[in-house]
């Protein structure tokens, strides 16, 4: 293998950059050319690319987002649509090509890996921490702490108001990041979508530490928990408790920002794992780190198995906010 190519796809998240700088250097290291693609697959079937040198990914461990920029293709649902991204690959001659991304992204990859002979793995990317394949994914440790960060202070104002806030956080079809946070947040309740919850036991538990004394709580709800969206959650408890309630959507700002060490390290090691991976022969895997050790996943595994919420949280909960 003499060249390859890197791009970031899907959803972007804090870490991306370290991992992009980890793939270029060590790619660089061991003697092979590398393409950086720009705006994740559709660039790529843009043709948008970029010789890159150990300089290009100068100053950049430290930024959030993606130099690179990213994409979510419909074309790469579509064999016409992957047929051009395998030829815009094959016209640069690149041989082998790391994928940063999710589940979605790595499923491209392997359709592509099928239908052509380029070498393709994936680093996993996402603040959802849903890959399959990894403790975590690159990002979610930022993620964790930047909502974190936002109900310390939103924990400020619901005690000197005496409200109940509802705290929305990302997490499509996982709780991860709402689990995380919430016990680090110190939250009465959270909300997640792999654990059904009957919102009027919700109402009884907060009219129970009414009864305590406590006047304030802060619930952590996933957005794509399957009670129901956030407001009609936060709607129906004011109406059932007749109490002043509020809600906060952290949204996109926990997409952003510098990563945190956790993530550039997370991130720098996955980078090595993957370069040193296509140099071994491996294709059509993604890296991952599993109890400290580097594995190699099948892609098919990534979003296929489905990674579990550590459920000991959401016992704890209950005890720890008396
Ligand atoms: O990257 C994953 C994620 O942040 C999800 O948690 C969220 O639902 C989704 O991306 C939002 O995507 P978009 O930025 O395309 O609206």
């Amino acid at each position: 293998m003499k060249k390859i190519g890197v791009l970031t796809s899907g959803g972007d998240a804090p870490g991306m950059n370290a991992a992009i700088r980890s793939v270029v250097r060590t790619a660089i290291f061991h003697g092979l050319e590398v393409i950086g693609i720009r705006r994740g697959y559709s660039g790529l079937i843009a043709g948008e690319f970029q010789k890159f040198n150990q300089r290009s990914v100068a100053n950049i461990i430290q930024k959030g987002g993606t130099i690179l920029e990213t994409s979510r293709s419909n074309e790469m649902l579509e064999v016409k649509g992957r047929r051009k991204a395998i030829d815009a690959l094959l016209s640069q001659e690149i041989e082998g090509c790391v994928i940063i991304g999710g589940g979605g992204s790595f499923h491209a990859a392997q359709d592509m890996g099928e239908e052509s002979d380029i070498a393709f793995i994936g680093v996993p990317g996402s603040i959802d921490n849903d890959i399959w394949g990894t403790d975590y994914s690159i990002g979610f440790n930022t993620a964790v702490n930047t909502a974190l960060d936002a109900i310390d202070r939103i924990r400020d104002t619901a005690s000197a108001f005496e409200r109940i806030f509802f705290v929305e956080v990302m997490g499509r079809k996982s709780g991860f990041i709402a689990l995380t946070v919430g016990l680090a947040g110190g939250a009465e309740h959270i909300i997640v979508p792999e654990i059904d919850m009957d919102i009027e036991d919700l109402c009884q538990s907060l009219r129970e530490s009414f009864k305590r004394g406590k006047r304030s709580s802060i619930i952590v709800v996933a957005e794509g928990n399957t009670v129901d969206d956030t407001i009609n959650i936060e709607k129906y408890v004011q109406m059932r408790l007749k109490v002043e309630t509020r809600l906060c959507t952290l949204g996109h700002i926990q997409r952003g920002g510098s990563p945190t060490a956790a993530d550039r390290i997370l991130a720098s090691c996955l980078g090595i794992a993957a370069v040193e991976g296509l140099l071994n022969g491996k294709k059509g895997h993604a890296v991952g780190e599993v109890k400290g050790e580097i594995v190699y996943t099948p892609f098919r595994d990534t979003w296929e198995k489905k990674k579990t919420i550590d459920e000991r949280y959401l016992k704890y909960i209950p005890v720890l906010s008396q």
